[in-house]
């Protein structure tokens, strides 16, 4: 029964790591105590200065220090009262892969539930949350006059690549990466831009590629993808 007091030792890290260092450096503002106490131990809510394979391999929740670039409210607010599962395999999806033929299989019976909270909780965690800025995100990028959804859709699942590790509908698509097939409500059009143009500057060990896109391929997709899930299609 070692698990326990890894655990144990990982979180009063974090909490020392977080009652060192001064307020979040570049963001808009500190993360609330309610965010802090409850959340931290499992979500970086600051840039971590720790870039090391040593982080990637104990972080336990994906990083939350840009989450106001990144989601939708109404979404937060209804996700964090009622959570479904975003990574399939998890944080690190190769902890529950399985070896298997043809292919890889994950065992999502061993990826632990979140938490809940009640509507109130809720919606004031997500309006904490919503301050949490990396400046690494520009309003307006995504240009939705330029969007082509049909382009957009052959260029995620053929041209480009994205399905080997993304569902755009549920059940179709990899399993390694986040889900998209309800993007269009969960995340912001800039954000999705912005990532998907350089991953590696929100996550310096995220395994998604950094595809050389010209600017028409990353409008095309961020319209295609933010138009996932969406009643409106
Ligand atoms: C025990 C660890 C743990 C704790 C505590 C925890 N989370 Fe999480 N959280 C996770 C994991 C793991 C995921 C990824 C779930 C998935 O992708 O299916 C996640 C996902 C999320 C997401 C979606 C992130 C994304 O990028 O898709 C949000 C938002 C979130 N958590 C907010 C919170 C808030 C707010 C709190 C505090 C009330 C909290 N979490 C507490 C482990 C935790
Ligand atoms: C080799 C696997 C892989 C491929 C191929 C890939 N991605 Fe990703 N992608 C990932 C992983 C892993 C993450 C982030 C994981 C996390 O936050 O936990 C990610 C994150 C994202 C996000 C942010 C989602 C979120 O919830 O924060 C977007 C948007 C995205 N990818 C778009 C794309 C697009 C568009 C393509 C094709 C050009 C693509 N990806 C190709 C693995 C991949």
């Amino acid at each position: 029964m070692k698990a326990p007091v890894i655990v144990a030792a990982c979180a009063g890290l974090a909490a020392l790591a977080l009652a060192g260092r001064p307020a979040a450096v570049g963001a808009q503002g500190a993360a609330s105590p309610e965010l802090t106490t409850q959340c931290a131990s499992c979500h970086a809510l600051a840039k971590p200065t720790d870039a090391t394979l040593d982080r990637l391999w104990s972080r336990k929740g994906p990083d939350l220090w840009y989450a106001g670039d990144k989601f939708n409210r109404d979404w937060l607010v209804a996700w964090l009262q009622n959570p479904t599962t975003i990574r399939p395999g998890g944080v690190l999806w190769f902890k529950h892969a399985k070896p298997g033929d043809p292919r890889d299989t994950i065992d999502t019976a061993a990826v632990e539930k979140h938490p809940k909270v009640d509507a109130a909780t809720a919606g004031r965690l997500a309006d904490a949350l919503l301050q949490l800025k990396s400046g690494l995100v520009t309003d307006g990028a995504y240009n939705p006059a330029s969007a082509n959804m049909t382009m957009g859709k052959l260029a995620f699942s053929k041209l480009r690549g994205c399905v080997a590790c993304h569902q755009d509908q549920a059940g179709q698509g990899g399993l390694s990466g986040p889900e998209l097939y309800d993007a269009g409500r969960r995340l912001r059009a800039d954000y999705v831009i912005a990532y998907t143009k350089n991953p590696q500057q929100f996550d310096p060990h995220v395994w998604m590629p950094t595809p050389t896109l010209s600017e028409p391929d990353l409008q095309r997709l961020t319209g295609y993808i933010v138009s996932l899930g969406k009643e409106d299609k």
